[in-house]
């Protein structure tokens, strides 16, 4: 089969396409003919050396976010069959229940072996079925950026109609929050660099457009917005935690996710107590919740966001895409 590496030591040059033997499927584990494949930020970051997983072994098939069809089962799976279309969980010890450091001890395209191949195989557990309403490369947009607004919004936060929700930028864990809002009830502000992409959140139902760049104390506009208030939940992907926390109301969570951009200021963390604020991390989520989170789009007939879809032998193009923020949502590629 054909597979991307990423080799030692890890950069844009190391990152090659080979052929490779299929993987052997042991008794409880799917083999999986990959369709598409969504990148996030974590694989342009990776691809470049950023950062690392401890005790990652190179070289490593990069990239979490898989969808195909099962192509052959072990023995003792009794939940899938073979033809069954499905998508990866991120995390594949990460079936249900909540985090522990044992399930997410993997990470598919980080600590372990991805899904940039045009075959793998996982633990039945750890992948979900996909109904037909979506394509593959829809499928294959959900697993990382979806889960993970998931899992703030509505495992944790537990949205309510009329709650207000900060998304900052347009990417993939951004605009599946402000899908995820929308479907809740909640009034979304959303920031971004680009006038053009802030009218295509409105047109997914933003209620509020904050263009970063032209007005650098979003904090405040999103005060303003919210009567003096401050926001109830914010989807901190931009690495502004003192700003956020400036917009944040008394009573209101930050989800601390990401870090797209430096920051340059130590968050004032002495007024929690007395506004009641909490901070609380996020790490992707389990396959139950990939599942109910594909359930709700398809009850509602949502569609994830896909700005551009490249083909199999372009990847490299996809991730300069993903580098020079180009993007609105999901980025995809095509396998196969
Ligand atoms: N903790 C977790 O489990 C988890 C899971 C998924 C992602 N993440 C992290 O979350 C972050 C976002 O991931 P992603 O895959 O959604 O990335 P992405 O699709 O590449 O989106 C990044 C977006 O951030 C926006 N942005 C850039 N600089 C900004 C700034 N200064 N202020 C506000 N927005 C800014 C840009 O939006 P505009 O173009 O509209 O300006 C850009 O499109 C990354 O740091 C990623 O590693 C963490």
């Amino acid at each position: 089969m054909k597979a991307y590496k990423l080799h030692d030591p890890k950069n844009l040059d190391n990152f090659k396409l080979g052929t490779y033997d299929e993987p052997h499927v042991h008794d409880h584990e799917v083999k999986i003919q990959v369709k598409a494949v969504s990148l996030n930020y974590r694989d342009w970051a990776l691809a470049n050396g950023w950062f690392g997983y401890p005790g990652e072994k190179l070289p490593m098939i990069p990239f979490s976010d898989a969808a195909g069809v099962v192509t052959e089962v072990g023995a003792s799976v009794t939940k899938v069959q073979v033809g069954d279309r499905v998508a990866v969980n991120f995390f594949p010890d990460w079936h249900d229940g909540a985090f522990s450091s044992a399930k997410t001890h993997r990470s598919l395209g980080g600590s372990t072996d991805g899904v940039l191949a045009e075959y793998v195989a996982f633990d039945e557990d750890a992948v979900v079925k996909v109904s037909d309403s979506f394509s593959f490369e829809e499928a294959a947009a959900f697993p990382c950026a979806g889960v993970t607004a998931w899992h703030s919004l509505v495992t944790q936060a537990q949205l309510r109609p009329g709650d207000t929700v900060l998304l900052q930028g347009t990417g993939g864990v951004s605009i599946f929050g402000l899908q995820i809002a929308k479907l809740f009830g909640a009034q979304v502000i959303i920031t971004s660099s680009s006038d053009e992409k802030l009218a295509q959140a409105k047109a997914l139902g933003a209620d509020h457009l904050i263009n970063y760049k032209q007005t650098p104390n979003w904090e405040d506009k999103a005060r303003e917005l919210t009567q003096g208030e401050g926001v109830g939940y914010v989807l901190e992907v931009a690495g502004q935690l003192a700003s956020s926390l400036r917009a944040l109301k008394a009573g209101g969570t930050i989800f601390q996710i990401g870090a797209v951009s430096p920051s340059d200021e130590a968050p004032n963390l002495r007024m929690l107590p007395l506004a009641t604020q909490r901070l609380q991390g996020i790490y992707v989520g389990s396959a139950q919740m990939l599942a109910d989170l594909f359930k709700a789009f398809d009850a509602n007939q949502l569609k994830p966001v896909i700005g551009q879809v490249f083909d199999f032998a372009n990847v490299k193009d996809a991730l300069a895409h993903m580098g020079n923020g180009a993007h609105f949502g999901k980025i995809v590629v095509r396998v196969g």
